[in-house]
């Protein structure tokens, strides 16, 4: 397949490299809303630089990958659509269930795939977790529990903000990567008990370029709660964004 990416910010990199992993896949050029990122990735990594709708019109072109942040992802994936492209997109699909049902449906309307991150469960340890229960290893999953305590993406993102925004926070950033291997492995989930908090309602850069700036925090930054599947396993969670503000971590 011929791809294009779109959003060539700091993930990017680690997509231009797969390529030579695999030998199913060329990207031949790439867009971002800012044009000026665009040139340095393109002339990075060989391939073209183009403006979103060029490369959207590009007809060499089966596959976009969407980079952007994940406001913007539900829009990405549909103009893919609508231009007769697959789209691959990073995490989370959209930012809410009816935005994710729009997609759903003008992919089967456009009958072009949708694909989307996190496929880490398919990877080794995934596969080897699935198949100790296929084969009733460890018996059925009755109980469990997934904690992530870490710092916020601030002191290490150059643009961080995204991360407090809706569409990301600890669940559709980092919770995915657990919640997608867990409904792999015990199958859907049938209801879930959550409470959610937000410890500080700013958040100060310590990465840089930005080192000092302030970004307003818009999504809860701690959940805790039970997920209960379609089995009866009930898997307890806590997951929680740190900060410099709290004094959690003393980095
Ligand atoms: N950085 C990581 O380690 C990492 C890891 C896994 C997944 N992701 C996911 O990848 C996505 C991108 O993350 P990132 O860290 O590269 O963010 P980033 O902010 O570094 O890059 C996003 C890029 O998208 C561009 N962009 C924003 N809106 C756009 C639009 N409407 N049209 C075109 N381009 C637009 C921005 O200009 C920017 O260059 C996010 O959904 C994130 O959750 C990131």
């Amino acid at each position: 397949m011929k791809v294009g990416i779109i959003g060539c910010g700091n993930i990017s990199e680690t997509y231009f490299n797969c390529q030579k992993i695999f030998n199913n896949f060329k990207i031949i050029a790439c867009a971002d809303i800012n044009f000026e990122i665009t040139k340095i990735s393109a002339e990075k990594f060989n391939v073209k630089a183009q403006s979103i709708d060029d490369i959207l019109s590009n007809e060499e072109i089966d596959l976009i990958i969407n980079l952007t942040i994940p406001a913007a992802h539900k829009n990405i994936i549909l103009k893919s659509l609508n231009a007769g492209k697959h789209c691959f997109s990073e995490k989370p699909l959209a930012i809410n269930m009816a935005e994710g049902i729009e997609i759903s449906k003008l992919s089967n309307k456009m009958k072009r795939y949708v694909g989307c991150a996190p496929d880490t469960f398919l990877g080794a340890a995934g596969q080897n977790a699935r198949r100790l229960i296929e084969e009733k290893k460890i018996g059925n999953v009755v109980l469990g529990t997934f904690n992530l305590m870490s710092h916020g993406m601030e002191n290490w993102h150059p643009n961080p903000d995204f991360f407090f925004k809706p569409g990301a926070g600890p669940v559709f950033d980092v919770g995915v990567y657990y919640i997608t291997q867990l409904i792999n492995l015990i199958g859907p989930v049938k209801s879930i008990i959550s409470i959610s908090g937000t410890a500080t309602s700013e958040r100060t850069i310590t990465s840089e370029p930005r080192n000092g700036e302030k970004i307003k925090v818009e999504t809860p930054t701690t959940l805790m709660g039970i997920l209960e599947f379609h089995n009866n396993a009930k898997i307890q969670f806590f997951l929680f964004m740190g900060c410099l503000e709290t004094q959690t971590f003393n980095y």
